[in-house]
């Protein structure tokens, strides 16, 4: 689906990515994790092409997409919920949704993609009216996410989609995204809550200091107590093996 090879990113002088290589399959959920600063969000901003790589190759399906304006890699399927939701908060929940839904703006399919939102997320049905800025943290993200699911991506990104939220909450969209993941939905996961992001992805990618540190399954990540001890530092070993 989504095949990453040798990126390279940087703003201005600082260098954000030195060659990093990663694949999304098709009907995957994959984090990609890193302390702050290690260039997650630079990858997906990257991918979506809000900003331009200075080499590498972007491949969406066979593809090549590095380079393209971020409206392009949209309507070719790729959705970023970006850090901060980023929601319009001065419309109404309908006007937000209706704004993800403009590469699909015909009336009965914009009605039926609303529907399945609403039974994905029945708040946003009760609220429909509502201003978004209105809306509680996690119900602002729920409309994040809903908004990028209205253009019908074949891979959803998700930059720290339970920051800030309250442990419930933080539960709600964990369980959220599974359930996005069992509807066959392809997804790239970036989180700072890596043990629960460990629990429910297939393949994890490891970012440090724009490098990949470690690919693969999260029980292999768990075996590996020498980079989990890099990435979870603080905890003791007793701890981590407990937590982990
Ligand atoms: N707009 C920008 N201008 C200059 N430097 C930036 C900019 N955005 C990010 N950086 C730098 O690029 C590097 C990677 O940042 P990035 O935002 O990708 O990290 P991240 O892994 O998403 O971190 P976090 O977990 O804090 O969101 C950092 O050193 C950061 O300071
Ligand atoms: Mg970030």
């Amino acid at each position: 689906m989504l095949k990453v090879i040798d990126l390279h990113a940087s703003y201005g002088a600082i260098t954000a990515l030195r060659g990093v290589s990663l694949e999304v399959r098709q009907g995957e959920l994959v984090a990609l994790l890193g302390v702050n600063g290690a260039g997650k969000s630079t990858a997906l901003k990257s991918i979506s092409g809000v900003l331009r790589p200075i080499q590498g190759s972007i491949r969406l399906l066979d593809e090549e997409i590095a380079n393209k304006k971020p409206e392009v890699i949209l309507r070719k399927g790729i959705s970023l919920v970006p850090e901060g939701r980023e929601i319009f908060t001065g419309l109404t929940v309908e006007e937000n949704l209706r704004l993800g839904a403009y590469t699909s703006y015909e009336r009965t399919r914009y009605q039926n993609d609303l529907e399945e939102v609403f039974t994905l997320f029945p708040i946003l049905k009760e609220r429909f009216r509502q201003a978004g800025g209105l809306l509680s943290g996690g119900e602002q993200q729920q409309l994040a996410i809903a908004r990028a699911l209205m253009s019908h991506p074949k891979l959803l990104m998700l930059d720290e989609p339970s920051l800030g939220l309250s442990p419930t909450l933080v539960d709600q969209i964990f369980e959220l995204i599974h359930s996005l993941r069992e509807r066959g939905i392809t997804i790239l996961l970036v989180e700072q809550n890596a043990e629960r992001a460990l629990e429910i992805v297939d393949r994890v990618y490891l970012l440090k200091t724009g490098s990949l540190e470690f690919s693969g399954t999260p029980e292999e990540l768990k075996s590996k107590l020498d980079i989990a001890t890099v990435y979870f530092g603080g905890a003791s070993d007793a701890e981590r093996e407990v937590s982990l």
